[in-house]
């Protein structure tokens, strides 16, 4: 199955490349991580934040690595190398491609310790974990549970061979197929916990946590971590949209499908926070706990309602599912350049691959319990685990350094006349292509370049 002389793979339509990509894009980044860095930094001032760089920088990022997948049909090695002239920068910017692989690597392997953890609280609810008796100490729970080796090592394994089973499957027979029938359901529950939530008597204070603005709680901190949540959340920055950019055929709008999969992504981390909010504050909790939120204050509110047992079965299934389709399409950024550039078998250059992110996930999986003492002098941010430095430096660091050569390739290094070509039929026009290359030419660098500057502390 050598990519010389076989055609390359496709969606079978816009519909599966939306469904595809929102499913990519949702994830653990909407529903565990964005709900507690809103916790973490104060609320309301830190969403307008993150609004804003998903509309000026995440967004056209967005519509640069589908038009740069699409107009390349290579996965990232070879969109970032092909489309520049020697003059420019040539096959220099293949470095891009490169990190966006070994970033992919990195990131599922820690991804995919946390999406373990949403299947060993599926399993919990099943086993029936979260009764009335339970509700007061499920922050202990959460404790426990991430303190086992075996079990968190067990469901890193499930989740992991989940995405390798998937991935081997294909463009649109197995990724497809998976995000058509998953992602749907995932949308229907959430919605009924978002009314479930609206009913307590935390509602309006979540609201307000979520929605009113007070500047004086926002940290220059806060703001590089929400422009690196919004490349995190979005898929950018680590080659997922160009790659599933590259299997999206002429018919479809860029421009359509790139509105909507930012659009659909916002719409649920918003309301993944209000509903978790919500429950939070009628429950007289605190919103700054960290990480352990979701998997701690959503437990205790299951615990007390009626069928608790099986609405969490339900919200951590369907939790590890969203994980999943994410999960895969970073798993499919490294797989798509042995397949493509390689000629290797997709079965092989997935095990291979899915092999090796298991293996270097086993740091993460040890990093709350066995390796829980070993701490990494992290500059600016003190002693942290493994799995948390991992995450440091590729939600702030990685993605957003990744995206910066996402921006000045397609604004600089691209010829604009090949990419007007590539996105003239698509639906924004010359005056929104027009607007979209200022932002990628001036805008995206100058936000970026300030935003490491300032962490760095040189200005
Ligand atoms: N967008 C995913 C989420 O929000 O959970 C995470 C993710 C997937 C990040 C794929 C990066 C990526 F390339
Ligand atoms: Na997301």
């Amino acid at each position: 199955m050598g990519a010389a002389g076989k055609k390359r793979e496709t969606w079978s339509g816009s519909f599966g490349f939306i469904l595809a990509a929102v499913g990519s894009a949702v994830g653990l980044g909407n529903v565990w991580k964005f709900p507690y860095i809103t916790g973490e930094h104060g609320g309301g001032a830190f969403v307008l934040v993150y609004l804003v760089c998903i509309a000026l920088v995440g967004l056209p990022l967005l519509f640069a690595e589908m038009t740069l997948g699409r107009l390349s049909k290579k996965e990232p090695v070879g969109a970032f190398s092909s489309l520049a002239s020697a003059a420019r920068g040539g096959k220099w910017w293949g470095f891009f491609g490169w990190m966006s692989i070994v970033t992919a690597v990195l990131l599922l392997s820690f991804y995919s310790v946390v999406g373990g953890w949403t299947l060993g609280y599926l399993v919990k609810a099943v086993s029936g974990a979260f009764s009335p008796e339970s509700a007061a100490n499920s922050g202990e729970a959460f404790g426990e549970f991430i303190a086992d080796p075996y079990q968190t090592l067990a469901f890193h394994t499930i989740f992991m061979g989940a995405c390798i089973g998937v991935v081997i499957g294909g463009v649109s027979g197995g990724i497809e197929r998976a995000a058509k029938v998953l992602m749907p359901i995932f949308a229907v529950l959430l919605l009924t916990l978002l009314g479930y939530s609206l009913t307590t008597d935390g509602a309006g204070q979540a609201l307000n946590f979520m929605f009113y603005p007070d500047f004086s709680k926002l940290s220059a901190g806060a703001i590089l971590e929400a422009v690196g949540h919004s490349f995190f959340t979005l898929s950018l920055g680590m080659g997922v949209m160009i790659v599933y950019g590259s299997y999206l055929k002429k018919e479809s709008s860029i421009f359509k499908s790139g509105m909507m999969i930012a659009l659909l992504d916002t719409a649920i981390a918003l309301i993944a926070g209000v509903t978790i909010f919500g429950i939070v504050f009628s429950a007289g909790q605190e919103p700054g706990t960290g990480p352990g939120l979701v998997f701690v204050t959503l437990p205790s509110l299951f615990a007390s309602l009626p069928m608790g047992s099986l609405w969490a079965a339900l919200f951590f299934l369907l939790l590890g599912f969203a994980a999943l389709t994410s999960g895969i399409s970073i798993l499919e950024v490294a797989v798509a350049y042995f397949v493509d550039e390689r000629g290797i078998d997709r079965k092989k250059a997935t095990l291979f691959f899915g092999g090796t992110i298991f293996a270097i996930g086993l740091l993460s999986v040890m990093s709350t319990n066995i390796l829980a003492d070993f701490k990494i002098p992290v500059p600016g941010k003190g002693p942290l685990t493994i799995f948390d430095t991992l995450d440091y430096f590729i939600s702030n660091w990685a993605l957003v350094l990744n995206g910066l050569g996402v921006a000045i390739y397609a604004g600089w290094a691209v010829d604009a006349k090949q990419l007007w070509g590539e996105l003239k039929d698509d639906g924004l026009g010359r005056t929104g292509f027009a607007v979209w290359i200022f932002l990628m030419r001036f805008v995206a660098p100058v936000a970026i370049i300030l935003i490491l500057l300032h962490t760095l502390e040189w200005i």
